[in-house]
Parts: structure tokens; sequence; C-alpha cells
């Protein structure tokens, strides 16, 4: 299909990201050898992720101005974006109507200017709260019902996923230095209270960070950067780690950056995202600290290995990150939770029979209590494992559902949603 507007590039991208159930950022990237992607690169991401971010509330106007909502992959993306620019964005109606029309999508002048004048809170009236959650914050209801059913603050952890949260940017240097260089580029910066080599930075182009400051720096959520803080804690200068889910490194390289004489073994999966983590190995001088292999962490290749510290970072519903890659929200289901949980009790089991006394970590960037507490649990009681107590380390990210272990929320603590838990034999 030719795309010639915006609109209809953005359609496509999220037709395929709904399909193929990747990511946002992945599909550009994809399209990338496109010189109208290539140019329009940044408007088609933060439209594609408003759209997202809103998609529930941008049917329900659309539903109610213009009538049903295509079933049509495509289309109803079309009819999403369409909504989103009347309603946020003062763009033209005569050039969306031409745009509805090329794609069979029957909205009129008038339809598409009682979308403008559509109150959201008459929308809602009649709906239960629960409902009404789901389409003004666009969080799947089954979602929506599960947090206000297992968490005290369950409507601002809803909320929070529509809320932009801050860049969290790693300093492989002094801090100060990269203070002084994001300062240079005209970038507002200030230090991180809880970690020593974090800099938060507001409202930023990535790309111009990444490639001003290279390997100075390493873009990540500060929810993760804890991990290597906890290692460096718990044992010292000399230390082995297997890194059960490796890819893309994040971790990894950390801990080797952190602890002088830190040596890891990653272990992942998945073949493409083992490439990345090798070259961003090598990109920040880190070859010699850690080696990377293709592998299911169900059947490590480790014969006879003793490491210090197991870390399982593995796969998960990734529900806190819905407010960074709010695309989740569009195939993520119940049965995905439990079909998770499963998988990673697998893998924490099977790292319970590396050889040694060992220290596991444990990590998801997701909320839900199957799995996180629940495994947790499942797996001392089963291997007759204690937890560390990492709430005297990091108080401020105690977790009130179990004792010991961390969990990070968007709306308490600005990073994406996350779990720690540290396990020792
Ligand atoms: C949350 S990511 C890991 C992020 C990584 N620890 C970091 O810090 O950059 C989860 C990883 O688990 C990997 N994975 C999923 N199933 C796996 C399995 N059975 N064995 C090993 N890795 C697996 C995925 O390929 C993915 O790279």
């Amino acid at each position: 299909m030719s795309c010639r507007y915006v609109e209809e590039i953005c359609a496509d991208i999220l037709r395929e990201v709904e399909e193929r159930r990747i990511s946002i950022r992945g599909a550009i990237e994809d399209r990338a050898h496109d010189s109208t992607v290539r140019r329009l690169r940044s408007l088609i991401l933060a439209l594609c992720l408003d759209v997202v971010r809103r998609y529930v509330l941008l049917e329900k106007i659309f539903e109610h101005s213009v009538g049903e909502v295509p079933r049509d992959i495509f289309k109803r993306n079309l009819a999403r974006i369409v909504t989103y620019e009347v309603r946020y964005r003062d763009i033209r109606i005569e050039r969306l109507v031409k745009i509805c029309r090329k794609h069979g999508l029957k909205a009129s002048r008038r339809d598409l200017a009682r979308m403008r004048e559509t109150s959201e809170s008459e929308l809602v009236k009649d709906l239960s709260y629960e409902e009404r959650l789901h389409v003004l914050y666009s969080v799947p209801l089954w979602l929506v019902r599960y947090i206000l059913r297992k968490f005290i603050d369950g409507e601002q952890i809803i909320r929070s996923f529509s809320e932009r949260l801050p860049t969290y940017v790693r300093c492989r240097v002094s801090r100060n230095v990269v203070l002084k260089k994001l300062k240079e580029l005209g970038i507002d910066a200030k230090e991180d209270p809880d970690l020593d080599d974090a800099v938060i930075v507001d409202k930023v182009k990535l790309s111009l960070i990444e490639r001003t400051l290279g390997n100075l720096i390493y873009v990540q959520d500060k929810s993760s950067m804890l991990i290597a803080h906890i290692v460096e804690k718990l044992v010292d200068n000399n230390v082995r780690v297997v890194d059960m889910c490796s890819a893309p490194g994040g971790k990894a390289i950390h801990i080797t950056d952190r602890i002088e004489r830190a040596y890891v073994t990653g272990i992942d999966i998945s073949f493409r995202r083992v490439l990345t983590e090798l070259s961003l190995i090598y990109r920040y001088d880190a070859h010699s600290k850690v080696d990377v292999v293709c592998a299911s962490a169900l059947r490590p290749p480790l014969r006879q290995y003793s490491p210090h510290i197991v870390i399982v970072d593995p796969d998960c519903t990734s529900i806190g990150k819905l407010s960074h890659s709010p695309e989740i929200r569009l195939w993520l289901r119940e049965h995905h939770v439990r079909e998770m949980a499963r998988l990673q009790y697998k893998i924490l089991r099977k790292a319970c029979s590396i050889s040694g006394r060992i220290i596991m970590i444990y990590s998801t960037c997701t909320i839900t209590f199957e799995e996180n507490e629940d495994n947790i649990k499942r797996i001392c009681d089963e291997h007759g494992l204690e937890l560390v107590d990492l709430c005297t380390l990091f108080p401020k990210f105690c977790n009130i559902y179990m004792r010991g272990s961390l969990r990070l929320f968007p709306h308490t603590h600005r990073t994406g949603g996350y779990f720690i838990a540290c396990l020792r034999s």
C-alpha cells in the first residue's frame, strides 16, 4: 500500500505492532529504509505512542461521533489516529476527511467536528467505576480489575501508566562530567538521590544524548540499575556471576562497571538479542569480563560451575513498562500472566540447581503477584531458601506485600514498575 500521509504510515506501523506484537520503536526501525519514515521519525514515534496511550478513549469517541469502529486492524488504527488528530492536534478537518475517504472510513466533516465537542465525562457517565478507568486511562479492563483488587493504591497505579516518566542515564565516568556535558547540550539533568551513578533527565532527545556522550553513559531505567548496586553491596570485589536471561546485557555490563573483578557468564535464548548484547559488550569495553552464550536457561551449558551470584531476570508481562512502551496494552491478555509465571518458575528452579552456595537475585519489570511474590514464596518453600533483606539496603523501595523484597512503582518512585527479591541457600 502506498502511504502518503503520516497518519497512514502510523496506522500501518500500529497494524504491524498489533499483529506481530512488536514494539513501536522496533516497527519504526524496520522501516528505516523509507526516507519519509527517516525524516519524520520523531513525529511518527510521538504520534504512535500518544495514540496507543489513549486507544480505548479514542475508540469510544469515534464510536460516539461516527459509528462502529472498523474491525480491520489498519482501519481501526486509522480511526484512532484521525480521532487523536481531531481531539489533540490542530489538524485541518478537510485533510482528515480526505484520508478517511481514501480508506473507506465513513466520517464526514460534521462527524469530525462532533469528535471535537464530545466531552469525556459525558462519554463515561453511565459506566461503572472500573469501566470508567478502563476508558479514561486506556488500560485493558481485566488489568484494571486485577490492579484494583490487588493493590491498595490501584487507581493511582492505573493513572500513572498514562504519565511520562523521567529518563535515567547511567554514568560510566564521574557523574559531574556527564552533568557538565549534558548542560553543554542544553539538557536539564540532575543527580539521582538514591544511586550515585544515575542522572535524571527530563524530556530529552535520547538519540542526541547517546550520539554525543557515546559510551560514557548507558540509558537504563533506575529500577534496573538497582541490580548491580545490590550485587556490589552483597559480595566482595572478586565475584563470579551467572546471568540466566542476560540480553541485551544492561545489568551484566553494569555489574562489571561497578565491580573491578567481576566476571559474568550471560545466557540468553534469543539469538538476535545475544548479538545485540555482544555488540554492546564490545562498545562498552566489557569483553574481558562478560561471556555470553545463546542457550536456554532451562538447559544452561554450565558444567561444574560455582558462581557466587545467579541473576534471574526473565521475560515477564512487562506491565511495569506500560508508560514507556504503551503498545503492550494492545495485546496483553490475562492468561499471559499465568504463562509467564510458569516459565519464570521453571527458570528459578533451574537456577537453584546450579552447584555451590549461591545468592540468587530475581527481578521482573512487572507488577503481578503471580510473577513476583508467589513465585518467590514457592521457590523458597520448595528449596529451603531464605530471603535476604534488601529493605535495609534500599528502605525507600521496601515492598509492603513481601517484607525483605523491593517494589518500585511509577506513581511513587517515578520509575517503571519493578520487583526485586534476593534469595540465599
Ligand atoms: C527482561 S529481558 C533481560 C534483560 C537483561 N537482563 C538486561 O539487563 O539487559 C528477558 C530476557 O530473557 C530471555 N529469555 C526468555 N526465555 C529464556 C530462556 N528460556 N532462557 C534464556 N533466556 C530467556 C529473553 O530473550 C530476554 O532477552
